[in-house]
C-alpha cells in the first residue's frame, strides 16, 4: 500500500526522522522499494544525473512525466513527489495544468515547487484542488543564474526572509518543505516554528527528514558534495562489472555453454544442406 499523505504527517508528528531519496527510473525504484524507502522524489536533478544537462533548467515536463511514471511502476508503496520543472508553474493555472500531467500520466501523488512568495498562489490553488504540494526553499536550483550555488539565509535579512517564506508556504497548505543549503541552526528554527515537516539537504540534522540525490548517495557519479552522504560505491562496482564482462568476451570465457540454448545438430545440418540445394 502506498504511503498516504496523512500517514506521512502522522510519522512526522510522532517525531520519526524521515528518509527521502530521489529516484528516476523503474529498476532503481524496485530497489528503493525493496530497501523500504517510502518517500521518493522524482527530482529535476534528473537533468544532470540522467540526461547529462549542466543544470535542471533543460528538464521538460515530458521528461518529468516519463521518469515519474517509470518510478511509480517500480515503487508501489512509496509516496511519490515529482518536481514541477523550470517555468512550468509561473501562474496557478499553469501549475494546475503541469501538476495534472504529473499526477494523471506520471502517477505521482504530489508535486514540488521551488521558491517562496512567487509560488504561494500556485501552491494555494493546487492544494484547493486536492493536489498535495511540497515547497522548496534555500538554494533553489531552478534560480541558479540569479542566486548562484551557495548556502542561503546567512544574513539577518535573508534568514528572516526564509522564515517568512517557509511560514507562507505552510499557511498556503504545503504539506512539507525541502530546505536546501540552509544553515543548520536556521533550518532547525524553521522546522520548530512552521508546523509542517521539513526535509533537509545540506541543512543539518534539525529537519524532520533528509533527502539525498540517488547518484550522490550511492557513489554513482564522481562528484562529491559536502552536503552529500555517501552510502555506497555503486559507480565503481558497475565499472568493475563492465570491465570483467568486456575481458570475458575478449578472452572467450563468456558466453559458456551454460549461457546458450541447445539444438539437435541434425536440425542445423539439414537446414544447411537444404539451403545449399535451393
Ligand atoms: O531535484 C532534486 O533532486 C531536488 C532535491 C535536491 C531536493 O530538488
Amino acid at each position: 500500500m502506498r504511503l498516504t499523505l496523512s500517514e506521512f504527517a502522522k510519522l512526522a508528528r510522532q517525531g520519526e526522522r524521515l528518509p527521502m531519496v530521489t529516484c528516476y527510473d523503474y529498476s532503481s525504484a524496485l530497489i528503493a522499494e525493496r530497501a523500504g524507502l517510502r518517500l521518493i522524489l522524482v527530482g529535476d536533478s534528473l537533468g544532470q544525473v540522467m540526461l547529462g544537462h549542466p543544470n535542471t533548467l533543460g528538464v521538460t515536463l515530458d521528461d518529468m512525466v516519463s521518469h515519474t511514471a517509470a518510478v511509480a511502476r517500480g515503487a508501489p508503496s512509496a509516496l511519490i513527489i515529482a518536481d514541477l520543472p523550470f517555468l512550468t508553474y509561473t501562474t496557478p493555472e499553469q501549475a494546475v495544468h503541469s501538476a495534472k500531467r504529473l499526477l494523471q500520466e506520471g502517477g505521482a501523488q504530489a508535486v514540488k515547487l521551488e521558491g517562496g512568495a512567487p509560488v504561494i498562489d500556485a501552491v494555494k490553488r493546487l492544494v484547493d484542488l486536492g493536489v498535495p504540494a511540497m515547497g522548496h526553499l534555500g538554494f533553489t536550483p531552478q534560480s541558479l543564474h540569479q542566486i548562484g550555488v551557495r548556502v542561503q539565509g546567512r544574513s539577518n535579512m535573508a534568514a528572516e526572509q526564509l522564515l517568512r517564506d517557509a511560514q507562507a508556504l505552510a499557511d498556503a497548505g504545503a504539506f512539507a518543505i525541502v530546505l536546501e543549503l540552509v544553515p543548520a541552526l536556521l533550518a532547525r528554527a524553521i522546522t520548530e516554528r512552521i508546523g509542517v515537516p521539513t526535509i533537509g539537504i545540506g541543512a543539518g540534522a534539525g529537519c524532520t527528514g533528509q533527502v539525498q540525490v540517488w547518484h550522490d548517495l550511492l557513489g554513482i557519479t564522481d562528484q562529491t558534495f559536502r552536503h552529500a552522504g555517501r552510502f555506497g560505491e555503486v559507480g565503481s562496482a558497475i565499472e568493475r562489472g563492465l570491465r570483467a564482462y568486456a575481458t570475458a568476451v575478449r578472452d572467450g570465457s563468456f558466453p559458456t555453454a551454460a549461457n546458450a540454448s541447445v539444438i539437435d545438430p541434425a536440425i542445423v545440418e539439414s537446414a544447411l544442406s537444404n539451403l545449399e540445394r535451393s
